[in-house]
C-alpha cells in the first residue's frame, strides 16, 4: 500500500473516532425560524447522534390524531406552548431508547425555565449516576438571527412530509418548486407558519424561553452563534463549538 494511501486510511479512521466519540446532550437554543431544525440535522449527519425535536414529536401525535394530538392540535395552531409536564413525558419517553448513548442534539426543548430544570434533573439521574456519562449539564447553543429576518424566514419555509427535509423559497428553494428534491414529494407549509401565529410563537419565545437561556448562562453552559451567516457557516460555528465541549462535558464510557 503507497504511504500517501496508508495516510488517507489512517486519516479517515482518526476522522471516523473523531465523530463517533461521546458527544453529550446538546440543546439548541433559538427563536422560530433562526435555524435550530435546520442545523440539527446537519449536526445530527456529521456526528450520527439523533436529533430530538420536541415540535416534530408533537406534529407526529397531530398527524397521527392520537389522544395527546387531539388535545394540543388548536393550541399549536394558535402558537402557544405545550404543557411542560405532557412535553417532559415525551422528551423522557424519547431518551430513554438507546441511540441517545453517545449524545443527542435537542431541538426546541426545553422551552421554559421548568423544564430547563426537569431536564437537568433527569441527565443527572439517567446519565450521569448511572455511570454512562462523566457530566450531565448541556451545553447550550443560542442561535442569534435578527429580529426582521426570522418572519421571511418562517413565511418562505417548505418541508418535506416525507423526510423532513426543510426549505426556504428564499434561500433554499428546491431544484423543481414546491418538490422535495429527495424523494419527489409535494412540499407542505405549516399550519403555524401563518403570520398572525408566527407572532404569537415570537412573543412566547420571548416571554417563556429567553429564561431558559438565563437559567444556563448562569451555569456557563451558553455559547453564542451568529445564525445570520449562510447554513455553511453556521454548521461550522455550531461544531466547533461541539467540539470544543465534548472532550470537557463527557468521559469516555
Ligand atoms: P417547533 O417545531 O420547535 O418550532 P419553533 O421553535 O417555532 O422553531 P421553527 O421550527 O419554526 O424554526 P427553526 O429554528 O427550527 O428554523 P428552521 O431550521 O426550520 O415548535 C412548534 C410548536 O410546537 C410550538 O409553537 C409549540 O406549540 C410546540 N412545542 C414544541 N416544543 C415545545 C416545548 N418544548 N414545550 C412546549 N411546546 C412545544 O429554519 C427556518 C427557515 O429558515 C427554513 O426555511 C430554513 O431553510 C431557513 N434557514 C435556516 N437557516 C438559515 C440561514 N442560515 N440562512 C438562510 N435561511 C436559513
Amino acid at each position: 500500500m503507497s504511504v500517501i494511501l496508508q495516510r488517507e486510511r489512517l486519516g479517515a479512521s482518526s476522522m471516523a473516532e473523531q465523530v463517533l466519540r461521546n458527544i453529550g446532550p446538546i440543546v439548541l437554543l433559538g427563536p422560530p425560524g433562526a435555524g435550530k431544525g435546520t442545523q440539527s440535522k446537519r449536526i445530527t449527519e456529521h456526528y450520527r447522534i439523533p436529533q430530538v425535536s420536541t415540535g416534530d414529536l408533537l406534529r407526529e401525535h397531530v398527524k397521527q390524531a392520537t389522544p395527546l394530538g387531539v388535545q394540543i392540535r388548536d393550541l399549536m395552531a394558535r402558537g402557544e406552548l405545550v404543557s411542560d409536564h405532557l412535553v417532559c413525558d415525551i422528551v423522557a419517553w424519547r431518551l430513554r431508547e438507546p441511540d441517545v448513548e453517545r449524545g443527542f442534539i435537542l431541538d426546541g426543548f426545553p422551552r421554559t425555565a421548568t423544564q430547563a430544570v426537569w431536564l437537568d434533573s433527569f441527565l443527572k439521574f439517567e446519565f450521569f449516576e448511572t455511570g454512562k456519562w462523566a457530566a450531565w449539564l448541556p451545553i447550550v447553543v443560542c442561535i442569534k438571527v435578527d429580529y426582521n429576518k426570522l418572519l421571511l424566514r418562517i413565511t418562505g419555509r417548505r418541508t418535506c412530509p416525507v423526510d423532513g427535509t426543510i426549505y426556504n423559497v428564499y434561500s433554499n428553494p428546491p431544484l423543481v418548486d414546491e418538490i422535495c428534491d429527495k424523494d419527489g414529494a409535494k412540499l407542505v407549509t405549516r399550519d403555524d407558519d401563518r403570520e398572525e401565529v408566527i407572532r404569537e410563537r415570537l412573543d412566547a419565545y420571548e416571554r417563556q424561553t429567553k429564561p431558559v437561556a438565563e437559567h444556563y448562562q448562569q451555569l456557563s453552559r451558553v455559547v453564542d452563534v451568529n445564525g445570520d451567516l449562510p447554513l455553511d457557516e453556521v454548521t461550522a460555528s455550531i461544531v466547533r463549538v461541539i467540539d470544543h465541549n465534548a472532550e470537557s462535558a463527557v468521559g469516555s464510557n
